[in-house]
């Protein structure tokens, strides 16, 4: 693109400001900025000025789901078939490790944090030793795919390398790159990171299919048989991974879609909840939740929306296939966003300055003709790592792993 196209562009847009260091720049950052502005996605910036409303539309009501005592009954059953899936090849697995873990406040891809005590204990290893725990039980690789940003892609592919991929098969695992959205200030002016760079941010966690396709992905994913994809996130370093019962349970329930879910702590947890909307899954955010129905229990004294979602989904390949042009919303989230100060240092700041745009995984369930709700113990499964200390810690997490056993 030539400068004087950018221009134009940043013009019509009202973003030209991201020219006004031009001048000062060597030629291959004049480059590099040009092919910035050609290479960005610049639609995603009406959201700012129109947000979508995102809050739940349609008429609410319960999911039915798989609660602890209806798994415990048929264990085996679903173990069995989901143990024979993932022996054909059928299962694959995603990791979403694109974020940037702001919150953690951690420079470095979160799944190299080291959450050890009395040796190194790294986020990637833990899910990486939840996922062995299946190879063993089943006796093949599962093939793993990990989604990685711009921020963070060359970091997290030498991270594995450097720890032998923490004993899995190499020929397994295969990474890709998701797409990167521009940040804007309180005002939707778009940052600038650096005289010749624009802050761009990963675009969320909901774009990991088509990046996957985009990254050529999807040949591989067919070439090896696969026909289920487990998706989750790396903070949680309690969660199983291609859980063969969780497999069996939403193939034989015929769904093409499978959730896994904590029960509430209480009406009021800030967890998204799975329901219905006009009869079709959707996760549904506390706030959105009625007093009402937040207290509604059933006769037995449980809680009527009771399935918090916990990033753990299955999905039938051939689903994702049939979604994969639809719109997903983009939320615009607040977030601190380093930035170009007039000096020309760049600061990081410390409280959110500006905002980023997100699509979500969770709103891939609203397209999905049903889901199962599928619920797992808290105790065991559930150990999110979103902050330094106090809630979803690296604290909390600590004090799970080693009530699960792990030595830290
Ligand atoms: P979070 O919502 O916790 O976001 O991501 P984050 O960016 O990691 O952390 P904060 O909010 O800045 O502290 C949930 C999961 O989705 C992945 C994350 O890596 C995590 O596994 N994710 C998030 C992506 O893969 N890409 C994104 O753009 C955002």
């Amino acid at each position: 693109m030539l400068y004087h196209e950018a221009k134009q562009l940043l013009q019509k847009i009202g973003q030209e400001h991201l020219l006004s260091y031009y001048e000062t720049l060597t030629k291959e950052e004049k480059e590099s900025l040009l092919s910035q502005i050609e290479n960005t996605d610049w639609t995603v910036l009406s959201n700012f000025a129109h947000p979508e409303d995102l809050s739940g539309k349609g008429e609410i009501e319960p999911i039915e789901g798989l609660t602890l005592p209806m798994i415990a009954k048929r264990k085996e059953e679903f173990k069995a078939v989901g143990v024979e899936a993932i022996q054909k090849g059928k299962v694959g697995a995603i990791l979403l490790a694109g974020g940037q873990g702001t919150r953690l406040g951690s420079d470095h891809p979160k799944g190299t944090y080291n959450i050890g005590v009395t040796r190194d204990l790294y986020i990637f290893e833990c899910l990486v030793n939840n996922l062995l725990d299946v190879c063993k039980e089943t006796g093949v690789s599962v093939p793993l795919y990990v989604m990685t940003s711009d921020k963070n892609h060359a970091e997290t592919v030498a991270f594995f390398e450097e720890h032998n991929f923490f004993g899995y098969d190499s020929s397994f695992v295969k990474f890709f790159k998701q797409d990167m959205a521009p940040a804007v200030d309180f005002e939707g002016k778009v940052i600038l990171e650096g005289k010749g760079k624009i802050a761009l941010s990963p675009n969320g966690n909901g774009g990991w299919f088509s990046s996957l396709v985009r990254a050529g992905l999807l040949s591989d994913v067919k070439e090896r048989g696969i026909e289920w994809l487990n998706v989750f996130a790396v903070d949680n370093v309690c969660q199983r991974i291609a859980d063969p019962a969780f497999v069996g349970a939403t193939i034989l329930t015929g769904v093409d879609c499978g959730a896994k879910a904590v029960v509430k702590a209480e009406p009021h947890e800030k967890v998204g909840v799975l329901c219905l909307e006009d009869k079709k899954p959707s996760i549904v955010e506390y706030y959105e939740l009625s007093e009402e129905m937040a207290q509604a229990r059933n006769e037995d004294g449980s809680l009527k929306y009771r399935y918090g979602v916990i990033l753990n989904y299955l999905f039938s390949l051939k689903s994702l296939e049939r979604i994969q042009n639809a719109k997903i919303p983009v939320h615009v989230v607040k977030k601190k966003v380093p930035y170009l100060a007039e000096d020309g240092s760049l600061v990081k700041p410390e409280k959110e300055n500006g905002c980023k745009f997100e699509t979500l995984v969770l709103d891939m369930i609203k397209l999905m003709d049903a889901c199962l709700p599928y619920e797992v113990e808290r105790s065991f499964e559930f150990a999110p790592i979103k902050n330094k200390t106090g809630v979803d810690s690296v604290e909390s997490a600590r004090a799970l792993l080693e009530k699960n056993g792990v030595l830290l």
